[in-house]
C-alpha cells in the first residue's frame, strides 16, 4: 500500500513537472504566462538584450543578428523567444559582415524619408515600407525602429532628412502609410521619437518646454494621426524631456494621453538608453527598457520587493510586451533567409525618390534636357561623391553600394565630361563617420574646384549643358550649424562661373541640390537656369536623377517644408541651439552627443541646451510665414513640373459633420505628370488666434498624360477644424463660416470655397502636460 502511495505521489509529481514544462506562451494564455513567471524573469523582460548597446548582459542571444541595436530577452522554459529589433527607416542598418561567414548582409539604401516624403503620396510611402519589412523579415528581424517622423521645427535639426515635414497632418499621415506598408508584411513598426525630439544638442537631456496647445495641435498631432490611422504594434518614446520629465517616465504622456486620450493599446519602448529612472518609467507605462541593462534589472527587482513599485505595474508592462511577442515571426520560428530580394528592392528606392523631387525653378525650359543634349559636364565636389543619405542609425546598409551621378548618366546614354571627373578628388569610401560627422579638418575641405576663363571656355566648347552639384550632410547626434544653412563663398563662385561660361557659349546650367534639408537660396537662385532639389537620393541616386534630368520622369515633388530667405527667419530660430561654428571633434555639426543627465528636469541651465522654450506655439514652418507675412524663397508646398496643370470645377459639398471638396485637375503641359494637391482651411474669427490657414487635406493625380483630367476628392470633418483651447483644455470647432483653398502650394491658391459649420464642437481631453513656467507665445497680428 504504501510502496503504491509513493508511486502514485511520484506520478502526480512528474505530472506537475511535465505540465510545468509544458506551460508554452500561446496568444491566448499571456495571463498565465505571466503568473508564471519569477520576479527575475520579469525585470528581465522589461529590458532589452541591446546588442551593441549593452543591455542586460545575463541574456546573450542564442541567435546574433550583428547590427541590429536590440530586442527583448528570452525565456526559453515559457516558450517565450527573443524578438530583434533593427533600425530604421530609411532601409534596415544591421552589419554588412559577420565573424563565421564571407557572405555580405546588404539592405537597400532608400531615399531619405524627407525626400519620399516630398511626393505627398502615402501610396509610394507604403510600398517603400513594405520593402524595408521585407528585408526586415528575411533577416529575422521582428520589429522596424521606424517611422521617424518629429516636427521639422528648425531646418538646422540634425534628423531633418529622416523627418517627413513642418506640418502635423502631412507628417501623420506619412508615418501612417509607413506604419501600414511595415505591418502589412508581419513586421511591427515603432513609431519614433515620442514626443517634441525636435533637435539633437543635448537630445539625451534637453528639457522642451513647450505649451498646450502647441503639443496638442503640432508635435503631439502628427503621432495623434498616425496612430489613430494606423495602430502600430510599437512606439518609441524620446530622449528629451517635455514640462519637466523625460518622455520615458512620463505618466501624463504615456498613460492619459497615448493611452487614455487616444485608446492605444500596443506596447512603448524607450530610445536607446533613454530616460534616468527605471522605476518611474515602469510607473509612466513605458513597457520595454531599450537597450535594457543589468543595473535596471536590479532597480525594478529591489523596487518590487521594497513596495516602491507594485507587481502588478510590472504584469501589465509585460502583458504588453508578451501581446507583441506572439504577433512577431520569431514567435512563429519563422524560417528566415538571410536572403531578401534586393534586385526587387532597387526599383522601388529609384521609382520612390524621384517621386519626391522637386522642381525649384526651370526657367528657359533648361529641363529636361533637350535631345540635343549628349554631352554633359559636372561641376561641384559633390558631383562626383554623391550624399545617398544622412548619418545616423537611421541609415541602411547597402555596403557603400550607391548609383554614382555619373554612372546614373552614362547608363542613361549621356558622355560625361571626363576631364572634369579627372580634376575632382576620388570619392571616399565612407566620408561621414557617425557621430562625429563629416571630418573637415584641412582648410580646403569645403573649398569647390575653380577654373580658368580659358579651361571653362574649352569645356562650354565640348559639352552641351552643365550640372553643379552642392552637397551638404547632417545626421543625428548634432544639429547643423549657422554657416551650413547658406552656400559657402566657394559654392557660390563655383554657381556664378558655370553659368557666365556657359550663358556666353550660349548654353544651360542646372543646380542639382544634394541636402539634407533647407538651405538659403534667396541671394543665388536667380544665377542658374535650373535647381532641381534632390535632397538625400538613396543608393539608386544616380539612375533616378537621370531619369529626372532626362525627363523620362517628370518631377512631382512639392515642399514639405519652408525654404525661408534667412536662418533666423524660423519662428524657432530664437529658441533653437544655433551654434556659429563646428564644436571639436563633431565635424560640421554643433553640439554633438552629451550623455550627463540631471536627476531633474529644470528650466534653468543654459538656455537651448538644458532647455528650450517653443516661444514660437503654433507658428511653426508656414503656419508663421503665412499668417505673419513673412516672405520665404519658397513656400510650402511649392514644386514646378516640367507640364503645366490647370484646376478647375471646384467644389464643396457638406454630408452631416463632413465637408468633401472635390477639384478637377486637368495636364494642359506637354508632358506627363502629377500633381499634388492641397486643401488649406481658415477658420472664422474667434477666442483663439489661428493661422491664417492651416492644411486639412492633400491628394495627389495619378499620372497624367496631356490633356487628360482627374477629379480630386478630399474630405475634412468639422473636428478636423478644430483647435485646442488650454484654458478648457479641449479640442473646439468654432462655429461660423471656414473658408477652404483649394491650392497648388500655400502661397498659390486655385480656387477658395466656403463651408459652414452651424454648432460649434467640443471634446475635452485630459489637462495635463502643463509648462513648468509661463510661456510668452507668439500671437497672430489682429485679421
Ligand atoms: C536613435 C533611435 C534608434 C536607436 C536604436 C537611437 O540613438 O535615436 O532612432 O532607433 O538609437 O539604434
Amino acid at each position: 500500500m504504501r510502496k503504491k502511495i509513493i508511486a502514485a505521489t511520484w506520478i502526480f509529481l512528474a505530472g506537475l513537472v511535465a505540465g510545468a514544462q509544458e506551460l508554452r506562451l500561446r496568444p491566448d494564455n499571456i495571463d498565465e504566462i505571466v503568473r508564471a513567471m519569477t520576479l527575475e524573469e520579469k525585470a528581465h523582460l522589461v529590458n532589452g538584450i541591446g546588442t551593441f548597446w549593452g543591455g542586460s548582459a545575463s541574456c546573450r542571444t542564442l541567435r546574433d543578428i550583428p547590427g541590429a541595436p536590440g530586442g527583448t530577452y528570452e525565456i526559453p522554459r515559457l516558450g517565450i523567444p527573443a524578438l530583434y529589433m533593427g533600425d530604421g527607416p530609411l532601409g534596415l542598418r544591421i552589419d554588412e559582415t559577420r565573424d563565421y561567414d564571407n557572405h555580405h548582409y546588404y539592405a537597400t539604401a532608400m531615399p531619405s524619408s524627407l525626400l519620399v516624403g516630398s511626393s505627398w503620396d502615402s501610396q509610394v510611402i507604403y510600398e517603400v515600407a513594405q520593402d524595408i519589412a521585407e528585408e526586415c523579415r528575411d533577416y529575422g528581424v521582428d520589429v522596424m525602429l521606424g517611422p521617424s517622423f518629429n516636427i521639422i521645427r528648425n531646418p538646422l535639426g540634425g534628423r531633418t532628412h529622416e523627418y517627413y515635414s513642418e506640418d502635423p497632418l502631412l507628417a501623420g499621415m506619412l508615418a501612417g502609410a509607413f506604419t501600414e506598408g511595415v505591418q502589412s508584411v508581419g513586421i511591427g513598426a515603432s513609431v519614433k521619437h515620442f514626443a517634441a525630439n525636435n533637435q539633437e544638442t543635448n537630445r539625451n537631456a534637453v528639457n522642451s518646454v513647450v505649451s498646450q496647445r502647441a503639443l496638442r495641435e503640432i508635435y503631439l498631432k502628427a503621432f495623434e494621426v498616425a496612430i489613430d490611422r494606423c495602430a502600430p504594434w510599437t512606439v518609441m518614446t524620446s530622449y528629451n524631456g517635455i514640462n519637466g520629465d523625460w518622455t520615458s517616465e512620463n505618466r501624463e504622456l504615456l498613460e492619459d494621453v497615448l493611452r487614455g486620450d487616444w485608446g492605444y493599446k500596443g506596447m512603448v519602448m524607450t530610445d536607446w538608453g533613454g530616460g534616468v529612472h527605471p522605476v518611474q518609467q515602469m510607473l509612466a507605462g513605458n513597457d520595454l527598457l531599450e537597450a535594457g541593462s543589468d543595473r535596471a534589472v536590479q532597480e525594478i527587482i529591489e523596487a518590487v520587493k521594497d513596495g516602491r513599485l507594485d507587481e502588478s505595474v510590472l504584469d501589465r508592462n509585460i502583458h504588453r510586451i508578451l501581446e507583441l511577442v506572439v504577433k512577431c515571426f520569431s514567435f512563429r520560428q519563422y524560417p528566415f533567409t538571410n536572403r531578401p530580394d534586393l534586385e526587387a528592392h532597387r526599383a522601388m528606392a529609384r521609382t520612390s525618390a524621384a517621386e519626391g523631387a522637386i522642381l525649384l525653378k526651370n526657367d528657359h525650359e533648361a529641363l529636361p534636357f533637350a535631345p540635343s543634349v549628349k554631352k554633359v559636364a559636372i561641376y561641384g565636389k559633390t558631383g562626383y561623391n554623391v550624399i545617398p543619405g544622412g548619418i545616423g542609425f537611421n541609415e541602411s546598409n547597402s555596403g557603400n553600394y550607391c548609383i554614382s551621378l555619373v554612372e546614373g548618366l552614362r547608363l542613361a546614354g549621356y558622355t560625361v565630361d571626363y576631364d572634369l571627373i579627372k580634376k575632382h578628388p576620388k570619392a571616399g569610401a565612407s566620408p561621414f563617420p557617425f557621430p562625429f560627422g563629416p571630418q573637415q579638418d584641412n582648410a580646403d575641405a569645403d573649398k569647390e574646384i575653380s577654373f580658368t576663363p580659358d579651361e571653362y571656355r574649352a569645356q562650354t566648347a565640348v559639352n552641351d549643358i552643365a550640372l553643379v552639384v552642392l552637397g551638404h550632410v547632417a545626421g543625428e547626434g548634432s544639429d547643423r550649424i549657422k554657416p551650413d544653412f547658406y552656400l559657402n563663398d566657394s559654392e557660390k563662385q563655383l554657381v556664378r562661373d558655370v553659368t557666365a561660361a556657359y550663358h556666353e557659349a550660349g548654353k544651360k546650367v542646372v543646380v542639382l541640390l544634394n541636402i539634407p534639408g533647407p538651405i538659403e537660396m534667396d541671394s543665388w537662385k536667380d544665377i542658374p537656369d535650373a535647381i532641381l532639389c534632390i535632397y538625400q537620393g538613396g543608393e539608386q541616386l544616380g539612375n533616378w536623377v537621370a531619369d529626372v534630368l532626362k525627363g523620362a520622369v517628370t518631377p512631382s515633388g512639392k515642399l514639405t517644408v519652408t525654404f525661408a530667405k534667412d536662418i533666423m527667419d524660423y519662428p524657432s530660430s530664437g529658441n533653437f541651439p544655433i551654434a556659429e561654428e563646428k564644436a571639436q571633434m563633431s565635424g560640421m555639426m554643433a553640439g554633438g552627443m552629451r550623455f550627463e543627465r540631471k536627476d531633474k528636469m529644470t528650466v534653468d541651465g543654459e538656455r537651448n541646451k538644458d532647455y528650450t522654450v517653443y516661444e514660437e506655439g503654433v507658428y511653426v514652418g508656414y503656419r508663421y510665414f503665412d499668417t505673419f507675412g513673412v516672405p520665404v524663397s519658397y513656400p510650402f508646398g511649392y514644386g514646378l513640373s516640367y507640364t503645366t496643370f490647370d484646376y478647375s470645377d471646384a467644389k464643396i459639398v457638406k454630408e452631416g459633420d463632413k465637408f468633401t471638396v472635390t477639384v478637377k485637375v486637368t495636364n494642359t503641359g506637354k508632358y506627363d505628370g502629377k500633381e499634388a494637391v492641397q486643401l488649406y482651411v481658415s477658420a472664422p474669427k474667434g477666442k483663439l488666434d489661428k493661422p491664417k490657414k492651416e492644411l486639412r487635406a492633400f491628394a495627389k493625380t495619378a499620372l497624367l498624360h496631356p490633356g487628360e483630367s482627374e477629379t480630386l476628392v478630399m474630405t475634412v470633418s468639422e473636428q478636423d477644424l478644430a483647435s485646442f483651447n488650454s484654458a478648457m483644455s479641449r479640442w473646439e470647432t468654432d462655429k461660423g463660416t471656414y473658408t477652404f483653398h483649394v491650392a497648388a502650394s500655400v502661397s498659390d491658391v486655385k480656387a477658395t470655397l466656403s463651408g459652414k459649420v452651424s454648432k460649434p464642437w467640443y471634446q475635452s481631453v485630459r489637462n495635463v502636460l502643463k509648462p513648468q513656467v509661463p510661456i510668452d507665445e507668439r500671437k497672430a497680428p489682429q485679421r
